[in-house]
């Protein structure tokens, strides 16, 4: 108690005097007490009782729940959203939750123009306490590994391997990030961490690509994943969903069983084993459809099987949620926990518009059916890169289907996939061919056309073409 004493005269008895009575950091979890006692001579002594509320303890309680999305509402990042509202019509989406990347170190803490992790998870508390009882889920991708993709070249990153960049990605990208996320006033939050878009998958299709083979060979995938993974997982409210791809990359068999092995031996080697892994993402930043709603893997024409059109090109799967609900038995299987959850991003997978095909193709010719009857409009699907037709998928929810936590929007509607022509830029963004309209293909994607729409900028920068065709072309439609 402060002052310890105090003394009251018959000349100030009238004026208040004020007593702090404080209690001791401790380990329990019990209340504190204390009884501040007035005597005085002819008078009849009062007491005042004084509790502590002890901050030891789930209070508030830090819970790690099954599924993060499950009855919560999703952060809404207030840079995202600007862009969005000052287009037109972009209200109608403006206060969807998006994926806030931390895309680089400087990320982490930001510029003028994008606030950094702190910003965003004190904007995150306030959101929170505007939203009455119900818990918030922000969304933060973790993209950062020394060689980032290493199969294409418009959002490689600014650390090597042969520059020391996993002891950086560790110390100055993972390090700091945990610090952050970990500090006491987030913890009522639901930290939801989208780990390394096509990192491990790269690992298993495209080793006759260099910087690909040195991922592998280093180990610099498989530590940067762990590393992450273990520093994540450790903060209670953090949720950890590893990217893996989507079915127009792994659906065939030869890649779908080999990147669940290296998704498990990946994740057998954390400090917490597969308990450290909440789930899986699929179709990040890509725009392969939830459902091809008129033909199913097992759908015939004229007695050939759809599998040997020249789209489907022998892959197991047509659309993703098939492929999503499929490989997460398969991770079970491996020994991922029973109630891991797949998030699918829908943010640009809708492919509505005039071109969406409202009933199945009368054609008997194989390729001419499924040509006429499939809504992913991409000439190939291994097309990734700013893709012209596409719309806005399902807006995000919980439990959409049946082993899903969640739709999530990550890749943010409006932000550029990758320049369609060179860019000089501070921010390790290279050129991709695939982002060129004119550009003819490789072998991963059939020696097809690009599909990218014309005059984009760098990656992650606003392109305000594409996120008007987003919004004309979204599916389901926008009310
Ligand atoms: C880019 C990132 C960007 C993200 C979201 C990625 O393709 O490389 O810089 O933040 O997309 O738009």
């Amino acid at each position: 108690m402060s002052p310890s004493t105090l003394t009251f005269t018959t000349a100030n008895w009238n004026t208040a005097q004020n007593v702090t009575v404080s209690a001791a950091q401790d380990a329990d979890e019990a209340n504190g007490t204390a009884t501040v006692a007035a005597a005085a001579t002819g008078h009849t002594g009062a007491s005042v009782a004084v509790t502590e509320a002890d901050d030891d303890g789930d209070t508030p309680p830090i819970t790690h729940v099954d599924n993060p999305y499950d009855g919560a509402d999703g952060y809404v990042n207030p840079d995202w959203s600007t862009k969005a509202a000052a287009e037109p019509g972009g209200d109608a989406i403006a206060d969807i939750s998006t994926g806030v990347w931390l895309d680089r170190i400087a990320a982490i803490a930001g510029s003028s123009s994008a606030r950094g992790l702190r910003a965003h998870l004190d904007e995150a508390l306030v959101q929170d306490a505007a939203n009455g009882s119900r818990p918030l889920t922000i969304q933060v991708v973790i993209y950062n590994l020394p060689n980032r993709d290493c199969s294409a070249l418009s959002s490689n990153g600014e650390l090597l391997i042969a520059e020391n960049g996993l002891n950086r990605y560790k110390t100055e990208y993972i390090d700091p990030i945990a610090a952050i996320m970990g500090e006491s006033k987030y913890a009522g939050l639901r930290i939801s961490t989208i780990i390394e878009i096509d990192s491990l998958p790269n690992l298993v299709t495209n080793l006759n690509l260099a910087k690909c083979q040195e991922a592998k060979d280093s180990g610099a995938y498989v530590n940067g994943v762990r590393y992450a993974l273990d520093k994540l997982h450790a903060i209670k409210n953090v949720y950890t969903y590893i990217d893996a791809g989507h079915h127009g990359w792994l659906g065939w068999d030869s890649n779908f069983g080999p990147s669940a092995d290296l998704f498990a031996s990946t994740v057998a080697g954390t400090a917490a084993g597969f308990d450290s892994v909440d789930g899986f993402i699929t179709n990040t930043a890509n725009y392969s459809p939830l459902r091809e709603p008129h033909f199913t893997i097992n759908t015939t024409v004229n007695n050939q099987n759809i599998r040997q059109s020249e789209w489907v090109d022998w892959n197991f799967y047509v659309d993703e949620l098939s492929f999503a609900q499929a490989f997460r038995n398969t991770l079970i299987q491996k020994g991922f926990k029973s109630n891991i959850g797949m998030l699918v991003d829908t943010s640009r997978n809708g492919w509505g518009g005039a071109a969406r095909p409202a009933a199945p193709s009368t054609s008997t010719d194989l390729n001419t059916f499924v040509d006429q009857s499939r809504v992913d409009r991409r000439y190939h699907a291994g097309n990734w890169c700013n893709q012209s037709g596409a719309g806005l998928g399902e807006r995000p929810r919980a439990n959409p289907a049946t082993g899903l936590d969640a739709y999530v929007w990550i890749k943010p509607p409006g932000e550029s996939d990758g320049s369609s022509k060179p860019i000089p830029n501070n921010e390790g963004k290279g050129f991709d061919e695939m982002c060129d309209p004119a550009y003819e293909g490789n072998e991963r994607n059939g020696h097809n056309r690009s599909g990218a729409l014309p005059d984009a900028p760098i990656s992650g920068q606003w392109f305000s073409a594409q996120f008007r065709q987003l919004l004309q072309n979204a599916y389901p439609p926008l009310p």
